[in-house]
């Protein structure tokens, strides 16, 4: 019998403003209807001016090493696309501002939003070779379109940190898994960019398109019936994606395309990300907790997951829901991270997307802004400072 690898813990984490779509709505005259029914979005994170990747990542990890300590994590997995260093990992600075032993690796991963399944997978293939060991994953980013872009609407800012090893408390993850990569200029960011470009209609299709790629290896390497699953993670730039990807697949695989059942299988993982936003890296188990906080019970039922990642990378793979798993979950945390959030208004936010530290090499200080445990203090010298509470 082959062992049970998986998630052992998740924590989340996010930003600390929300703008409501009301006030984006307002701002560029666009009918309200359009955000939360056409797209699925309530509200989107906006990072204070003292937060960034590293911040969030830290405060989701942190009660995790709380819980388990950090004897047997030797590898930390970082994956993001909102990089700060084009060298070093920000990894590294979590390892710091959470104490971790030295003798550890630690890297940064990026294939836009896919990512933190790379790093899972990665983290479970570890754990395999040496069942005594755990992998930190983090999955952090901040999504930034241009200022009045039709993509701003899609923004977001969270991070979601996870504790693989053997005999998980939460999701035995599951072979086989379905692949897919095509070449596509969907969406991307130039290193010269602080925000992304997208082609908006053609990210949508090379995501529909990735949906089938990886059913379709997913079947031809002998994975589940579709029918087996109780509910499906895919990655929600915007929820109405999960919807769109659903109906593709269902129609894909010759099923009734009933909007009843589409419901049952997507409703209950859309919570945080509707008010949260696109969060890249970090949407599709944020999507995870989600339905985990908010199922009946699904102990022994088979999760469907769908991480793409423009560009494209795209992965299906199949999750089984552990028996006692709620006695492990952090749904109160998980929500309070999300109420805590101080509404910010339309030219608060504009001000914060707008920020930049000059690239002058001076001494840079963040104006106090965050609440959370972990602040980026400012940049000195090119170096990034960060705080814990
Ligand atoms: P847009 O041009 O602003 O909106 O772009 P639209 O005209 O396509 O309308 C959106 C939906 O709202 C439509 O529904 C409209 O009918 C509906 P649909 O036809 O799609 O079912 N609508 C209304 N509904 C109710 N009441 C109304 C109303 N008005 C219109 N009054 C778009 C939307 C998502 C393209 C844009 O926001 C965008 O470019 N976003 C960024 C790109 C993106 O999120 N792409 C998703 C796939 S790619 C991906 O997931 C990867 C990504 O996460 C990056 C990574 O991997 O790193 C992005």
């Amino acid at each position: 019998m082959s062992i049970s690898i998986g998630i052992h813990d998740m924590s989340i984490a996010t930003g600390e403003f929300v703008l409501p779509h009301t006030a984006l709505a307002e701002h560029n005259g666009t009918e309200i209807g359009k955000y939360h029914v056409g797209i699925g979005q309530e509200s989107m994170s906006v990072p204070a001016a003292d937060e960034d990747i590293v911040t969030m990542g830290a405060a989701a990890a942190a009660p995790i090493v709380a819980r388990h300590g950090s004897d047997r994590i030797r590898t930390v997995v970082f994956a993001t696309e909102s990089s700060i260093d084009q060298a070093k990992s920000a990894g590294i600075y979590v390892h710091s501002l959470l104490g971790l032993p030295s003798a550890a690796r630690v890297v940064e991963l990026k294939q836009a939003c896919y990512g933190a399944t790379a790093a899972l997978q990665f983290a479970i293939g570890l754990v395999a070779r040496d069942p005594a060991q755990q992998v930190l994953v983090i999955a952090s980013d901040v999504s930034k379109y241009g200022l009045d872009s039709p993509g701003e609407a899609t923004q977001g800012a969270a991070a979601v940190a996870m504790l693989v090893g053997v005999n998980p408390a939460l999701v035995r993850i599951e072979d086989p898994s379905g692949l897919f990569t095509a070449d596509v200029m969907d969406f991307w960011r130039p290193n010269y960019r602080d925000t992304a470009l997208v082609d908006g209609q053609e990210s949508i299709g090379a995501y529909l398109q990735a949906v089938e790629g990886t059913w379709k290896d997913y079947a031809e390497q002998s994975g589940r019936s579709l029918d087996e699953f109780a509910a499906f993670c895919y990655h929600q730039p915007f929820t109405k994606m999960a919807y769109k990807a659903h109906r593709h697949l269902l129609n894909y695989c010759g099923h009734d395309t009933d909007n009843d059942d589409i419901a049952r299988a997507i409703g209950q993982t859309t919570a945080y990300n509707t008010v949260i936003g696109n969060s890249y890296t970090a949407s599709v188990y944020l999507a995870l907790a989600a339905l985990l906080d908010q199922a009946d019970d699904l102990t022994g039922r088979p999760v469907g997951f769908l991480s793409y990642g423009s560009g494209s990378v795209a992965e299906f793979f199949a999750g089984t829901v552990v028996a006692g798993y709620k006695e492990h979950l952090r749904t109160g945390a998980n929500r309070e991270a999300i109420a805590r959030r101080k509404p910010v208004d339309y030219a608060g936010y504009r001000a914060l997307h707008e920020r930049k530290f000059p690239a002058d090499g001076g001494d840079h200080p963040t104006p106090s802004q965050t609440t959370g445990p972990f602040r980026l203090a400012g940049l000195s010298g090119h170096k990034r400072i960060y705080q814990a509470r």
